[in-house]
């Protein structure tokens, strides 16, 4: 889904890599970090682990049970929302971004209610791309994943298609219906390129059973882009 036709995978990776580094440096010591989820923001852990190897000391709140297992693997002290007042900064990836307006989409991985928890906490939040991932306008090439509660899902399903939506459970491998790390199930809502992101995810937030959704609005201070001539820093006007 990510990568660019003709672009193999080691080239985005190779981005995303650089990309995380750059965004790792921006950490300070003492620092409380917000840990994303996806392959873009492992990378980051990683790169953070590495630098409290080399003396750093920092804390963090992870957003998936996925990098909270990586963070505590790689020793990486965790603790919970609850037990801090606020994050520093945190550093998360993101599936889309809109280049005109730093808003971004993300979800993919099925993480977003924590991840839009963490944001919501964060002094600031940096997300870390590679170039693919800009597009004019959201919802260009990804749906808008929605998480809502499983009990009478097919309620707010009809209530985004009403907005316009098509919407479509996501289901796992073996054709389960995917759970997210808070039990709840995941409607993948194809609306095409966006117009309003934030009229809509205004509307999807007001229906009943959605728990949240993937458009992140006004959260955004700065995206690190890393691409084939290197890192860009995107800032919000
Ligand atoms: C997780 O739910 C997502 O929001 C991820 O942050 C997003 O899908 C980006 O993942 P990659 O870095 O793996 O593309």
């Amino acid at each position: 889904m990510t990568a660019q036709p003709g672009r193999q995978r080691g080239a985005v990776d190779e981005l995303k890599r650089l990309a995380a580094a750059y965004a790792a440096e921006l950490v300070e010591p003492g620092m409380v970090v917000g840990l994303g989820s996806g392959s873009t923001a492992e990378l980051v852990i990683r790169e953070l682990a590495s630098r409290m190897r080399a003396g750093l000391a920092l804390r963090s709140v992870a957003t998936s049970r996925r990098s909270e297992r990586l963070a505590r693997r790689l020793g990486i002290p965790l603790l919970t929302p609850e037990e801090v007042p606020a994050i520093d900064l945190a550093i998360d990836g993101a599936d889309e971004v809109e280049r005109g307006t730093l808003e971004v989409l993300k979800g993919r991985g099925g993480a977003l209610v924590r991840e839009k928890l963490v944001a919501s906490l964060a002094r600031r939040l940096v997300i870390v791309v590679d170039d693919s991932k800009l597009v004019d306008r959201l919802g260009e090439r990804m749906p808008v994943p929605v998480e809502v509660v499983p009990f009478g899902w097919t309620v707010p399903a009809r209530e985004l298609e009403r907005l316009g939506g098509k919407p479509v459970l996501r289901l796992t491998a073996s054709g389960r219906p995917y759970r997210s790390d808070n039990g709840n199930v995941i409607l993948d809502v194809n609306f095409g390129p966006l117009d309003q992101p934030e009229a809509l995810a205004r509307e999807i937030k007001l229906i009943t059973g959605v728990v949240d959704h993937g458009l992140f609005i006004d959260l955004v201070e700065a995206v690190v882009v890393g691409g084939p001539s290197g890192v860009t820093v995107l800032r919000r006007a």
